[in-house]
């Protein structure tokens, strides 16, 4: 039967979409649709090609993996070719898929036991060893031929250049990911819109932007890690199970992620999915599904592939953190320290379990960057508990007429003028007594991370501001003498007035550091507050700090001393601090180290090997906590090493550790060395 015209058009014009959305996504790291859209237009292509088999060609996007590589870098070819996967949305189709699996294997078979993954959202890599050695590391290309990034790859830390085993294979094909991790991410892109620099769209377009640096330094720069999750080709060691691949390679030195269990069954499955959609923002990056795989080898070959993808490996996508929706107004909130920050009133949609109504657009510059405008169609994305933001418009969706925003000349709340200190990224309402400002501020002041108040939520603030009863910061601690006025609140009884006098009580005797958080000051965070602390005896001497003083302390950069400074010598803020002071509020610092006094930390010294799974620690977690008692951590255990950390499934380390008498600490111990800084006698 012949291929009706509108079927074969449409195939035409999805493979062309298709095929350009996996070049700007592989090559240009710019890609021109969410991954969800993408995916829906790849579903569409499959049952097309599915009711007129005719269409399909080898060509076709349903046939091939990724894209041509760039000729930037030299081309590499793989020893093995880098699949793709097929995907399940739902349970049905992870059922329909394990069905196959079943069948595949045909009915006498031993029931197949499955690896299940986190599906890392990087970008795929290829390592070769040879003899142990790394010798090329390669992206995916198009799945034959990738670029070959060895340079940059080995400035990644994760990645090992020899392979810590006795007797390496000969070759070793190494399939991962490579990621960026999110609090850096979040880091990188909070210090790029502060410069008024654009900011990255996500964690993956920033790793793959890292990857493809022409000058390895830049790479090195950026705080990349892996994931390995496969083998590629393979001589001189064999495997029979999957997770048995994935054992030696952790034990070889190549990070493994923690999170991968051995499941029975789909029930089980389905158990591991759900708990990592609920939870996919308990790890430090971002997945975008989970990754099923049958664990026996033998039964993998009985299997084998298609086109594109393995038979015996399904991926499961999560649900995206992307969505699209109309962006309806650009407004301008006034922030406790002035600062002016648009934001997108958006028409409410879903995304990843939350309607979100508000996305933040940061700045004047990232508006301009982005180009969003009063009636696009927008991508809006939540990650983790970063505020949603606004990725960009969909350009094709742009109606006609729209204009480019630009920020209001004055205050929406005040009137007064709007202005952008020179070099700032951020336009700023100087009023100090700004109303919303003042509301802000208060809010802040009552918040968890500031003088922590209870019952002084953002409610109860604007019914105090509103009343009057409060006017300025201070004004908090004067509200004992307005007993009376409280009561007399709608609704308030004595118990709910005593509370709140109560927490102001305990707000103002909190320690030093959170003092100077509370009170607002452009840039000072909860980090740098401590440092003041440890740098000064009290709020006096950080008062009198000149500008050069307060650089000139471990960690304190020009931008925060000479924000602290001004705030400190504006007259309505000395008179505020003056106010405070005769309230009682802390000014004795409970933090402050003498200069030549500071304490050695309890583990300087120490080199630590960590191997095996910790039941209560990631092992970056571990590292850190490590790092952050003075410890230094290495991948492998020599004569050097203080101590091998031991977790479940440890491997070669710990017969090493042994051989070498190095001592060994179980959880436990480690755990007791975390708390006193020595081992359990
Ligand atoms: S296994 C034969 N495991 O997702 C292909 N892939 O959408 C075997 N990915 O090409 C791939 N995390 O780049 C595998 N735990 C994981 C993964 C993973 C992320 C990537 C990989 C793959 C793509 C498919």
């Amino acid at each position: 039967m012949a291929v009706p015209r509108d079927a074969r058009v449409r195939h035409d014009e999805l493979s062309r979409v298709l095929r350009d959305a996996r070049y700007r996504y592989d090559v240009l790291s710019d890609p021109p649709m969410p991954d969800a859209e993408y995916d829906t237009l790849f579903r569409e292509l499959e049952e097309l090609e599915a009711a007129h088999p005719q269409l399909v060609t080898p060509q076709s996007p349903t046939q091939t993996v990724g894209s041509a590589p760039q000729t930037a870098f030299p081309p590499f070819e793989h020893l093995q070719p880098m699949l793709s996967l097929d995907n399940a949305f739902s349970r049905e189709e992870l059922d329909a898929w394990a069905d196959r699996v079943q069948r595949g294997l045909g009915e006498d078979a031993e029931a197949a036991r499955f690896t299940c993954e986190l599906k890392i959202d990087g970008v795929a890599i290829n390592l070769v060893y040879r003899a142990g050695v790394l010798a090329t590391a390669a992206t995916r290309g198009n799945g034959t031929v990738g670029e070959n990034v060895t340079a940059q790859v080995l400035t990644i830390d994760a990645v090992p250049y020899r392979l810590d085993v006795d007797d390496p294979p000969e070759v070793l094909e190494v399939r991962g990911e490579v990621y960026y991790p999110l609090d850096a991410f979040d880091a990188m892109n909070e210090a790029r819109i502060e410069r008024g620099e654009e900011a990255f769209m996500n964690p993956r377009n920033a790793a793959s932007g890292a990857l493809r640096q022409k000058d390895p330094e830049i790479t090195r720069d950026r705080p990349l890690s892996v994931w390995c999750h496969g083998i590629g080709a393979l001589q001189g060691v064999a495997f029979e199970r999957h997770s048995q691949a994935l054992a030696w390679l952790r034990d070889a030195g190549l990070p493994t992620d923690p999170e991968t269990a051995v499941l029975d069954d789909v029930d089980a499955i389905w158990d591991f999915v759900q708990r990592w959609t609920d939870g996919r923002h308990d790890v430090a990056y971002e997945i975008d599904g989970v990754v099923i795989k049958v664990d026996d080898l033998a039964q993998r070959e009985q299997l084998g592939f298609t086109a594109r993808a393995p038979r015996w490996a399904i991926a499961y996508k999560m649900p995206p953190v992307e969505q699209a929706t109309t962006l309806k107004a650009i407004e301008v909130n006034i922030g406790r320290t002035g600062k002016a920050t648009p934001y997108a009133v958006l028409e409410p949609v879903l995304v990843s379990g939350t309607t979100i109504t508000y996305a933040t657009l940061h700045n004047e510059i990232q508006v301009h960057a982005k180009d969003v405008r009063v009636g696009d169609t927008v991508m809006v994305r939540r990650a983790g508990d970063v505020i949603p933001e606004v990725v960009g418009p969909v350009l094709k969706d742009r109606p006609d007429g729209t204009e480019s925003w630009s920020m209001p000349a004055d205050c929406p709340f005040c009137g007064e003028p709007l202005v952008r200190p020179e070099g700032e990224a951020h336009h700023f309402c100087e009023n100090v007594d700004c109303p919303n400002r003042l509301l802000e501020s208060l809010s802040h002041l009552a918040s968890r991370g500031a003088l922590d108040i209870e019952g002084l939520g953002e409610q109860t603030v604007e019914l105090l501001v509103e009343e009057e009863l409060v006017r300025d910061l201070a004004d908090v601690f004067r509200l004992h003498d307005k007993r009376d006025d409280l009561l007399a609140l709608e609704k308030w009884g004595e118990k709910r007035v005593d509370n709140l006098l109560a927490g102001i009580d305990a707000g103002r005797q909190q320690p030093l550091d959170r003092i100077l958080v509370a009170l607002n000051i452009r840039h000072l965070g909860p980090t740098y507050a401590k440092l003041l602390t440890r740098a000064f005896p009290d709020l006096q001497a950080i008062r009198d700090a000149d500008v050069e003083t307060l650089e000139a302390i471990d960690g304190i950069g020009p931008k925060i001393a000479a924000s602290v400074h001004s705030w400190f010598s504006t007259p309505r803020n000395a008179e505020l601090v003056d106010e405070l002071i005769d309230l009682g509020i802390t000014t004795a610092s409970d933090a402050y180290v003498p200069p030549g006094e500071e304490a050695a930390l309890p583990l300087d010294g120490w080199t630590v090997v960590v191997t095996g799974t910790l039941d209560g620690f990631s092992r970056d977690d571990a590292k850190q906590a490590l790092e952050d008692r003075g410890a230094k951590v290495t991948g492998s255990v020599s004569g050097k090493t203080s101590l091998v950390v031991v977790g479940e499934s440890p491997g070669s380390k710990r017969d090493k550790a042994e051989q070498l008498g190095v001592p060994i600490a179980d959880e436990a111990a480690f755990r007791h060395l975390l708390e006193h800084g020595e081992l359990p006698s």
